[in-house]
């Protein structure tokens, strides 16, 4: 473990160091804005833990970190036959997978490691060679995702003009992918390009992703933003401070119906009272045509301990009985547009999803 200054710091949120031998680095997001903290992760179950308690969080960086899981998970199995190191992956995969349900960017992840896999078996590969064939692929992943949050971040900065308030919920920046984000991309770029816009950030109850995570990026990059609770969006919106809404995904089903961070419906109904656009911006990896509409999207349930003890403090009855959904879906009818690595699809309807996704 290791500590910089998270004022100075520029962080690389997740990194591989060495080759298949060697182990994870992720920031443990769970400490920040307080502290920058990097984890080493050298055994799956560490990979796992860090999933699970939203050490590294955020669809596109949570499938990057399971990729490389699975590699580290691999070590252990090196010196032994194929069809044991085959039965270990399936075992790490597997694994990984019951980490969280939500973002299908890490099931996404994990079917790219094992068409990897089955591709270099049917092709005589060894072990050794396998091994370093799942390391090329989650490299892959990793780099490709810079790439792509770049492109959300050109597409979705079209939508905005000179002096736009632009509200977000959660974190889907830097933090939550390779290191541009999805939709502070767009905010990313616009502060680039001089639009002069504002960004309002919600807090996000009940873990503050939006006030821990993406009010110190944007601090960081000096963009000018404000701090708002959950609940003061629709007086904020009354007020006329908000041109846009823009928010990220963990998973978008084949008619555009959205899952993100418990909240985001609201908020768009909100948009939506206020006649306020609001977009999505998610890199194609993260809609699942296999689901119809969103009714399908399993939502993940967490402790109560979050909510009765947010944030170390208890401030609820031990014994109260909690619903801590983490996530929520925004029917496709409320959102303006999806905006993609491959463009904004706009309006959203299932042929336009179709089209943008295949294309
Ligand atoms: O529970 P989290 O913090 O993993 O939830 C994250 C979100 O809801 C993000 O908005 C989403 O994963 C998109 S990240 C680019």
């Amino acid at each position: 473990m290791t500590t910089a200054n998270p004022q100075t710091a520029a962080p690389d949120p997740i990194r591989f160091v060495g080759e298949t031998d060697g182990h994870l680095v992720l920031i443990d997001q769970t400490q920040l804005p307080v502290d920058l903290i990097y984890i080493d992760c050298r055994d799956v179950e560490t990979v796992w833990e860090a999933i699970k308690m939203l050490r590294v969080r955020g669809a596109p960086a949570i499938g990057i970190a399971a990729a490389y899981g699975v590699v580290v998970g691999m070590q252990t199995a090196t010196e032994k036959s194929l069809e044991d190191f085959e039965a270990r992956f399936h075992e790490v995969v597997e694994y990984l997978a019951g980490s969280r349900p939500t973002a299908v960017n890490l099931f996404w992840a994990l079917d790219r490691l094992k068409a990897t896999f089955a591709a270099e078996k049917e092709a005589g590969k060894s072990v050794s060679d396998i091994h370093s064939a799942l390391l090329a692929e989650a490299r892959f992943i990793h780099e490709d995702d810079r790439q792509v949050c770049r492109a959300i971040g050109r597409h979705g900065a079209e939508l905005i003009e000179p002096g736009f308030g632009i509200l977000t919920h959660c974190n889907a920046g830097g933090l939550a992918t390779a290191d541009y984000g999805t939709a502070l991309a767009v905010m990313f770029t616009c502060h680039d390009q001089d639009k002069g816009i504002h960004v309002y950030v919600d807090e996000t109850r009940p873990l503050l992703q939006g006030s821990r995570l993406t009010a110190w990026e944007l601090v960081q990059r000096e963009i000018p933003a404000t701090l708002i609770c959950d609940n003061m969006a629709a007086q904020v919106m009354k007020e006329g401070r908000v041109n846009a809404v823009i928010t990220g995904a963990d998973r978008i089903a084949a008619n555009g119906d959205s899952a993100n961070k418990i909240g985001t419906y609201g908020v768009a109904l909100l948009a939506k009272a206020h006649g306020i656009p609001f977009y999505i911006a998610a890199p194609i990896s993260t809609f699942d045509l296999t689901l119809p509409t969103g009714e399908g999207i399993p939502i993940e349930q967490r402790d109560a301990v979050e909510i009765i003890h947010g944030m170390g403090k208890q401030t609820a009855p031990a014994n109260v009985h909690v619903y801590n959904p983490a996530f929520d879906v925004t029917p496709a009818e409320l959102i303006a547009g999806i905006i993609t690595e491959k463009g904004v699809i706009s309006p959203v309807t299932p042929e336009n999803v179709a089209q943008v996704v295949a294309s």
